[in-house]
């Protein structure tokens, strides 16, 4: 208090310019005082201002400064295995009656990515049927060949439409609502489904994904920006327990429930499961992302991960915004690969290889097949809507 006393009378000497004056009439001392108390209640007023810039910038500075998540943080420290053997071990293996492992082509493109998706589920013995859903007259019957010369079985599926004529959803977004048709797989008896995206290769067996008890599944998304480990889920990779009246709720929904929609049925699937979604380990989606976010946590999650999903680089596509306008043909796969490894500062250049790797093998073991489809087209005739599970085009 006393300091500020004297700083009051140093203010008062300094800037008032009649201090030398003597006043004229007799309230002019009330006058001066008055006035006096205006500049100090100025001075206060710039005093808590400054109180609170000061408090903010603090603040602000505990929370830039606070912990990281344990994921930005990671550390190596849980060696145990993901899934606990004793349990597993009493689970019976999943039967092709009873459980699918499901992928979408909207685009020819994709064919040679779901031909080696196919070979990496044959590496890991995964004992589950495949479906492979296309919208009849977008896909080729080329490709169609090719994406399922490996176990997939073409699934014809009726397109489901974005809600609000699209508006508000990416242009290469329109068909993804499709995806929801896993739910209509209950009307061919099947119990349980994980979706893979056809941008997705299999490294080891996920049988235990199917044993489940929840509805529905998925690993939190991961973002190399700002955005980093998201609360969000990624749909790469789903599990789900599929049921006609869950697809029925979720379109009926989908037209009156607030999202952004841009990411369209993944924006939709994190708004309908929010709080009801099982989060999986990254293991069963691991995100090329993680890799470039935090390559300590990639070093352990290589060692478990199931499922590898090729986000930011798509080996099989030539183009670098992954747009996949021109397929690439089946002698150009490898070519591709190479001159894609720079990208990303060359990051992803041990994951572009494992493909590569998958994809010679498949096209070792499938190479008859896979360039009869490219010279006479289809090994069988065109799949009907009318088959639960279209016709079958095994090759082998
Ligand atoms: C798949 O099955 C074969 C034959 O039973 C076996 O030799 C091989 O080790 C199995 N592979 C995996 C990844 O389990």
């Amino acid at each position: 208090m006393e300091s500020l006393a004297r700083f009051r009378d140093h203010f008062r000497s300094r800037f008032s310019r009649y201090q030398d004056y003597t006043p004229l009439w007799t309230d002019a001392a009330t006058l001066k005082q008055t006035s006096r108390r205006s500049v100090f209640r100025i001075l206060a007023a710039v005093l808590v201002v400054l109180g609170s810039v000061s408090f903010n910038i603090y603040m602000i500075h505990k929370l830039v400064k606070r912990w990281p998540t344990p994921l930005d943080n990671y550390q190596h420290l849980n060696t145990h295995p993901l899934v606990s053997e004793e349990f597993f071990s009493t689970v019976p293996s999943p039967s092709a009656q009873e459980n699918a492992v499901v992928t979408c082509m909207y685009t020819d493109s994709y064919a040679t990515a779901i031909a080696t998706l196919g070979h990496s589920l044959n590496r890991v013995n995964s004992t589950a049927a495949r479906l492979l859903f296309y919208l009849p007259g977008s896909i080729s019957e080329e490709a169609l060949c090719i994406a399922s010369a490996t176990g997939f079985k073409p699934h014809p599926v009726s397109r489901i439409a974005p809600p609000h004529n699209g508006e508000g959803t990416h242009e290469r977004f329109m068909d993804a609502y499709s995806k929801l048709n896993l739910w209509s797989l209950s009307d061919a008896r099947i119990k349980a489904v994980v979706h893979l995206d056809a941008d997705t290769l299999v490294l080891r067996n996920f049988d235990e994904l199917f044993a489940l008890p929840h509805n529905f599944g998925a690993v939190p998304d991961v973002y190399v920006g700002s955005h980093g480990f998201a609360l969000e889920f990624n749909t790469g990779v789903i599990f789900a327990r599929p049921d006609a009246s869950v697809l029925a709720d979720m379109r009926e929904k989908m037209q009156t429930a607030v999202y952004d929609a841009i990411q369209a049925d993944q924006a939709f699937l994190n708004q309908y499961f929010a709080a009801d979604a099982l989060r999986l380990p990254y293991a069963y989606n691991a995100n090329l992302a993680i890799k470039k976010r935090k390559p300590e946590m990639w070093a352990d999650l290589k060692h478990r991960a199931r499922i590898v999903h090729y986000t930011l680089v798509k080996p099989f596509l030539a183009e670098a915004d992954n747009s996949g306008k021109t397929p690439v043909p089946l002698d150009g796969l490898e070519q591709n690969v190479r001159n894609r490894m720079g990208e990303f500062d060359g990051a992803f250049g041990e994951e572009l290889l494992d493909w590569l790797e998958i994809w010679k093998e498949t096209y070792a073991q499938y190479g008859t097949v896979l360039t009869q489809c490219q010279r006479h087209g289809p090994l069988a005739p065109p799949v009907g809507e009318s088959h639960a599970f279209g016709t079958l085009l095994l090759p082998y």
